[in-house]
Order: C-alpha cells, then sequence, then structure tokens
C-alpha cells in the first residue's frame, strides 16, 4: 500500500496522462513522484478490455516509483469494492480511484479500513473534500481547471481544503487536479498543494523564460569567443 513518506514535505509532481511515452519523459527529468489516470485518459491510449488495463497500469507501475492512480469503472459500493481489490492486487503501488459518490465514500471507508490507499476524484466543493478525509482517503483530487472553466477560482477551493484540513489535522493529501497550465502548478505550490498532477505540456512550461533563453544565447556566443 502507498503510504505517505515523511521525507515529501514539498510539493509532489505526479504526470496526468496514461501515455507512455509521456511518462517516460518527465520520469527522464527526475522529478517525476507518481502517475495520476482517468478512463478518458486511458480510452484515448486505445487501451480496451480488462487485461489490456490491467497490463497498462502495471507497465506504468514498473516505469514510475511512486503512487499510481487507478479509477474504477463502477458506480455501486459492492462492484468498486472488488474492481477496486483486483487494480490494488497488480502492484503495491496502485492508488484505487474513487468518485464522490455515496457509494464511493462507502468504498474509501472500506478501503482505508482494509489497508487500500484511495484517490478521491471529481471534487468540487470543500463539503466533499472534508466527506473524503472523514473516510480515510489517501488523497483528496479538487479539479481546479474546471472549475475556471464555469468562471470560478479553482485555486481558491486549494486554500480553502488545505486550511480545512490543517485545522482538522487531516492525513488526507490534497492533490490538485485539472492542471491546464504552469501558473496553476505555482499557485497551488503557493496554496499548500501536497501534489500536483499535470500533463507534460505544464510541467515542461515550467521551464520557460525568453531571458533564460536569450542569456544562454549570449553566454555560449561569449564562450566560443574564448575558444
Ligand atoms: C486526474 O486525476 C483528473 O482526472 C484529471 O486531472 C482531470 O483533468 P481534466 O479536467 O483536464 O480532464
Amino acid at each position: 500500500m502507498y503510504l505517505c513518506s515523511p521525507q515529501f514535505n514539498n510539493m509532489k509532481f505526479f504526470i496526468d496522462t496514461a501515455n507512455l511515452a509521456q511518462i517516460q519523459e518527465a520520469n527522464e527529468l527526475g522529478i517525476l513522484d507518481g502517475v495520476t489516470t482517468n478512463p478518458s485518459l486511458m480510452a484515448k491510449e486505445g487501451i480496451k478490455g480488462t487485461d489490456a488495463i490491467m497490463k497498462h497500469y502495471r507497465t506504468i507501475c514498473e516505469m514510475v516509483d511512486g503512487p499510481v492512480s487507478a479509477e474504477v469503472l463502477s458506480t455501486t459500493f459492492r462492484e468498486m469494492v472488488e474492481e477496486g481489490e483486483q487494480l490494488a492486487s497488480i502492484h503495491e503501488n496502485i492508488v484505487v480511484k474513487i468518485p464522490m459518490i455515496k457509494d464511493g465514500i462507502k468504498a474509501i471507508k472500506w478501503f482505508s479500513d482494509n489497508g487500500i490507499a484511495t484517490n478521491c476524484t471529481l471534487v468540487f466543493s470543500a463539503g466533499q473534500a472534508i466527506l473524503a478525509a472523514k473516510a480515510g482517503a489517501t488523497f483528496v483530487s479538487p479539479f481546479i481547471g474546471r472549475i475556471d472553466d464555469s468562471s470560478w477560482d479553482g485555486v481558491t477551493l486549494i486554500e480553502q481544503i488545505v486550511n480545512i484540513y490543517n485545522a482538522q489535522a487531516f492525513d488526507t493529501e490534497v492533490l490538485a487536479a485539472s492542471i491546464r497550465n504552469p501558473l496553476h502548478i505555482v499557485r497551488c505550490a503557493e496554496a499548500g498543494a501536497d501534489v500536483c498532477t499535470c500533463p507534460l505540456p505544464s510541467i515542461l512550461g515550467l521551464l520557460k523564460h525568453p531571458l533564460t533563453d536569450l542569456g544562454l544565447e549570449q553566454f555560449l556566443k561569449d564562450a566560443k569567443s574564448m575558444q
């Protein structure tokens, strides 16, 4: 089971994709702490059928040394428990991703009582985040980009949940999801998110500054003049 590690007191970087090439590229940067997927991201890779799904998750777990969120496709308590147990059996780093619905909360509590890590997904309010933490979720995933899409400020929700979890001493980690750009990552770090799960372009976007490019160009030019 994935356990929150005391060595991590800075914001963790997860990549939000099921694409193996992108996972590999982010992993090679040396800054990757885990992976999140969802049914849409898996479908985008053309993965079909239980065996192929399980095989894909196994491959991701073998590539990255950190938690890998695998989402259940069912929505009833019994089915989610059955499916989640099957997913958790793939690898010790699998985190069972469960939607924020009534049966989902029951399933999170069941997994928590049975030592299986969970990520409560599709979270859009502080109330939902409180319920997820109370049920014992390992991670809670507020979708900040989708909140921004509806003309609210997603990062404000991250701040609110971080404050509540600190005030109430909940162990659940705040995993900022639905990241759309590098500024989201910076603002989530400021807000105290425990984890940011990002598409590869948002991670790579953190590298960019025109003055870095101009400065390096000049340094390389001057370096040449010395040879
Ligand atoms: C990851 O855990 C979420 O499913 C994902 O970040 C959602 O991102 P989207 O809103 O860009 O689809």
